[in-house]
């Protein structure tokens, strides 16, 4: 595996290598199995597949976790090369921010203000300036995202799609621990007893798509008493609901489309996210 840090070196290589496809796997780091499913996947369906480390402070509001967010550079390059990625970009801030980024990738608001969007103010403004900045870069023919951040995925797809980027989006499946726990580069905020409790908000996540399976059933109080289910238990959950997939807009059985259960909340000082798609 190469490593580059400019923007010039990294562009270098790839021109001498038009002819080979291009994957992207675009990552914060403090990689898990999930990420390197990611890698793999990317590796199917590309020749040449690129991975990028970059903690972007754009997406963080200010008393949120960007300063204290894990930062695991050498365990990141060796899992790396040994999942088989073939080249790793990781700029620091001022090489992929050398003034302010006045411009941005403004979202669809009703798909980037909602449940994520809702609680984490411009944060899909954030993600989506990085990810167009890191395509403009990389020039990808194939790009991976997990389905663990559902929204993210929905809102890079619809931003690719208007833009008419000629970049095929994949979806890579959530990888969960043994007990159902999502993998998560956050789990290893949690103490151990909260480890042993996080695996309640997939479990609620099921609970709510069972009841809503049920005919007539009433999606809105599924999801109000599956908030007083959570804060019961102790947790302070911001978000749990029942969208369609498409679109992640209130869902309306009669018309039979795919729906996703999302949900995310703090467990002590770790904020957790998930879903279930049916
Ligand atoms: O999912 C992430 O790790 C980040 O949101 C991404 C896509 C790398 C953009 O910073």
């Amino acid at each position: 595996m190469v490593i580059f840090h400019t923007i010039s070196e990294l562009r270098a290589y790839l021109n001498e290598r038009k002819g080979l496809t291009r994957g992207i796997v675009p990552t914060m780091g403090n990689l898990h199995a999930g990420h390197l499913a990611l890698i793999k996947q990317a590796k199917a369906s590309s020749d040449l597949v690129i991975a990028t480390i970059f903690v972007n402070r754009l997406q963080f509001l200010p008393h949120e976790d960007f300063d204290s967010y894990p930062r695991t550079w050498e365990d990141d390059m060796q899992a790396l090369s040994h999942a088989g990625c073939d080249v790793l970009f990781a700029p620091n801030e001022a090489e992929l921010y050398p003034e302010p980024q006045t411009y941005k990738v403004q979202p669809d608001s009703n798909m980037a203000d909602i449940l994520e969007g809702e609680f984490r103010l411009g944060f899909f403004t954030g993600v989506c300036t990085v990810v167009m900045k890191l395509f403009q870069i990389v020039q990808p023919d194939v790009a991976v995202f997990g389905k663990k951040d559902y929204q993210q995925l929905a809102v890079i797809r619809s931003m690719v799609r208007q833009f008419a980027l000629p970049i095929s989006i994949l979806a890579g499946e959530t990888l969960r621990a043994d007990d159902g726990l999502a993998l998560s580069s956050r789990n290893r905020y949690l103490s151990a007893e909260e480890r042993q409790a996080a695996i309640f908000l997939s479990r609620t996540l099921r609970a709510m798509a069972d009841a809503a399976g049920i005919p007539n059933a009433d999606i809105q109080k599924i999801e109000s008493d599956a908030l007083q289910v959570m804060r019961n238990k102790g947790w302070q959950p911001d978000y749990l609901l029942i969208r369609t997939q498409q679109g992640l807009q209130p869902i309306d059985f009669a018309k039979r489309e795919p729906w996703v259960v999302l949900g995310a909340a703090k467990l002590g000082k770790t904020r957790l996210i998930d879903n279930l798609e049916f």
